[in-house]
């Protein structure tokens, strides 16, 4: 696998390959790799000649007082992973590469409606700092195919819908979530956890399962959206949020079938987020 921090050298490599026909896979990350960003690697692999995955730790989707200085780098182990995983090439641009004349002076890229709410309520500016920079990577790599993990799943509806309303000619494929043996989602941020409060995690998987078994059987959604906050707080979470939403994370309606639970909570110094879809009846 080749690493690249240089934009010329990265558009260079990468119009050799274009020009060979070969078909081009993203997997933009921002590094402290686990499985879950592995199966995204693998998913890009079975779609595409080339994949590039980028690795950029990038400060304007991290608002005031969140975890960007914190935030794990670490770049040597994220290298093996990639190498072993299949990847191809790596992009870790620096900070001043991608935006040369600071972040107040950057363009940015707002996409209105999916983006509001959830996440996007709770994290201002969040989205459209996802946004510009994927925009970037986007313009800079010029995938074929791009693929998001459903972990994320307000980013990955953002991402579509960028995508869509830009006639930009990507492929979006969203990637399942992968889960640690007992249901937590993993996460870079999972790492700080302590163990107290790691053993405490999986309850926020295990409360989405109870809730959409209860949706299931037709439960009403208030009620059970009311139980699980508080069985989240009971555990120990301080719940951001708790939602039932359609799948295109539009509020439910009476005919809405396919719907996702999509929960957000502060545990010690993390905020973890999940999600689970729900057959409703
Ligand atoms: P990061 O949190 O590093 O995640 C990179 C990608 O890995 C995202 O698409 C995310 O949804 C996916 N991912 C993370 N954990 C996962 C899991 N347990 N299962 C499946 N996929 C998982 O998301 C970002 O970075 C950034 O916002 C980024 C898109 C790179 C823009 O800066």
């Amino acid at each position: 696998m080749r690493t690249l921090r240089d934009i010329n050298e990265l558009r260079a490599t990468l119009r050799d390959y274009r020009l060979k026909g070969q078909r081009i896979a993203l997997v933009p990350t921002m590094g402290n790799l686990h499985a879950g960003h592995l199966a995204l690697i693998a998913t890009a692999r079975q779609h595409a000649d080339v994949v590039v995955s980028s690795l950029f730790v990038n400060p304007m989707q991290f608002g005031p007082g969140e975890d960007l200085d914190a935030y794990p780098r670490t770049f040597e182990a994220d290298q093996r992973q990639l190498t072993e995983a299949g990847c191809d090439l790596l992009f870790a641009p620096t900070v001043s590469a991608l935006y040369p004349n600071g972040l107040a002076a950057q363009t940015r890229v707002h996409v209105p409606e999916v983006g509001e709410g959830l996440c996007g309520g709770s994290r201002p500016g969040h989205f459209d700092g996802v946004s510009t920079v994927v925009s970037m990577l986007f313009n800079l790599v010029q995938p074929d195919v791009a693929c998001f993990g459903e972990k994320d799943y307000q980013q990955l509806a953002v991402i579509r819908k960028l995508v869509a309303d830009l006639h930009m000619p990507i492929e979006i494929i969203g990637v399942p979530i992968v889960r640690a043996d007992d249901g937590l989602a993993l996460s870079s941020r999972n790492g700080y956890l302590s163990e107290q409060e790691r053993a405490i995690a999986p309850t926020l998987y295990r409360t989405l399962c109870e809730l959409r078994d209860a949706l299931a059987q037709g439960e009403s959604a208030e009620q059970v959206l009311q139980r699980g906050k508080t069985a989240l707080y009971d555990a120990g979470f301080t719940p951001d949020y708790l939602e039932l939403r359609d799948a295109t994370l539009k509020p439910v309606a009476a005919s809405t079938r396919h719907a996702v639970l999509l929960a957000a909570a502060k545990l010690g110094p993390a905020r973890l987020i999940d999600n689970l879809s729900v057959q409703l009846p």
